[in-house]
């Protein structure tokens, strides 16, 4: 144990599971101080709680640029984040600094390639709309050509960023009957073989695909990537489907495109801002079906997530190896 005066200070900006409060808690070399709400910390509380703390353990709604850190001052050593995805992260200026960061790959993997292959089906086969038609007094009688829509059986499906999630995508959606798997990203992967992958250009993915599912991370890169000119290239058949983040997208057009008819339909568990405002345009639309960001959302994955975010900024305290640490 630790005398009060060793005691590293820790700040945790949101309630986490506790499962991971457990682990910081009992290692007792924590000043632990929690901004104790299901809601994000406001900003200015958020530069009072970091300033002099050892470690910040965060979340992805909060954004840790040079402000943060300055808050935070030379004594910060490790940030956790309790996400895969660190594009809320001022990634050079953790590294001016020194500064090590933890992050939780793989644990969430399984949980968000599954929400995606539920996310595909409710949007191709219009489970939403179909479920208030059954409220409503819509559901008439059986209709032949009522609520049709397309299947993945002898489809071509399309995955943008054959990363970890990617991958286990696509592993889901083989045994539904795909005829062709195609990706693109930065270089060809060699597991891709495992499930008959081909490495494309993008324009030939767009084009060819029944159904365009981005998995990618956030970069300056793919950031608006899917815009007009990218849905102009897609079959007027086509599925789009995003679970990584909303920023790869812009908005105004797929609206466009989806309100057009220039495709079928798209399915968002990631969007621009985060809530989606209730009036926003995407939410009029019948062929647009939102998640409010639940891809990594089961207990079980939770908990693992908050353990090993917890373990992450342990190891980052007292200079060990961590668990997880993103290579900066
Ligand atoms: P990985 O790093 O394993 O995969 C990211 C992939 O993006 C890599 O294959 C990478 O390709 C690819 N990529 C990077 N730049 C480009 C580009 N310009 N064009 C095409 N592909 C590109 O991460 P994960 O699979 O673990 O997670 C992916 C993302 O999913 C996270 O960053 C996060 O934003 C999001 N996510 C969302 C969740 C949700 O709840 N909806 C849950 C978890 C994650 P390469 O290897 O060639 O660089
Ligand atoms: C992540 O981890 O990046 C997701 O968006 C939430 O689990």
């Amino acid at each position: 144990m630790m005398s009060a005066q060793q005691m590293l200070k820790v700040f945790v900006t949101r309630r986490i599971p506790q499962e991971g409060m457990k682990i910081l808690q009992k290692a007792g070399m924590c000043n632990l101080s929690v901004w104790d709400s299901d809601e994000p910390v406001p900003r200015a509380e958020l530069l009072k709680g970091v300033a002099g703390a050892h470690g910040l353990l965060c979340l992805l709604s909060d954004k840790i640029d040079a402000e943060v850190l300055d808050a935070a001052g030379p004594n910060l050593k490790v940030i956790s984040t309790l996400s895969v995805g660190f594009d809320h992260l001022a990634i050079d200026e953790i590294k001016k600094r020194g500064i090590r960061v933890g992050y939780t790959p793989d644990v969430l993997t399984d949980a968000t390639a599954e929400l995606t292959v539920a996310l595909l089906l409710a949007t191709c086969r219009r489970l939403p709309e179909g479920v208030e038609e059954v409220k409503n007094g819509g559901w008439s009688t059986w209709k032949p050509l009522w609520l049709c829509g397309y299947g993945l059986s002898g489809s071509t499906v399309g995955v943008i960023g054959l990363g970890r999630i990617g991958l286990a995508i696509a592993r889901r959606l083989k045994p539904f009957g795909v005829k062709r798997l195609l990706y693109t990203g930065r270089q060809p992967k060699p597991q891709a073989q495992e499930i008959d992958g081909e490495y494309v250009p993008l324009d030939t993915l767009v084009r060819g695909s029944d159904f365009v599912v981005v998995s990618c991370s956030l970069t300056p890169d793919t950031q608006g990537l899917c815009d007009k000119t990218f849905f102009s290239k897609m079959k007027k058949t086509s599925i789009f489907i995003n679970t990584s983040r909303g920023a790869v997208v812009n908005q105004e057009d797929l609206f466009g495109a989806l309100s057009s008819g220039q495709i079928a339909a798209a399915g968002l568990d990631v969007t621009t801002p985060e809530p989606l405002p209730t009036d926003h345009p995407l939410l009029t639309l019948k062929n647009c079906v939102v998640l409010p960001h639940i891809g990594s959302a089961t207990y079980s994955t939770r908990g693992v997530m908050s353990e090993l975010t917890a373990n992450n900024l342990l190891a980052g305290l007292t200079g060990s190896e961590m668990p997880s640490e993103l290579k900066l």
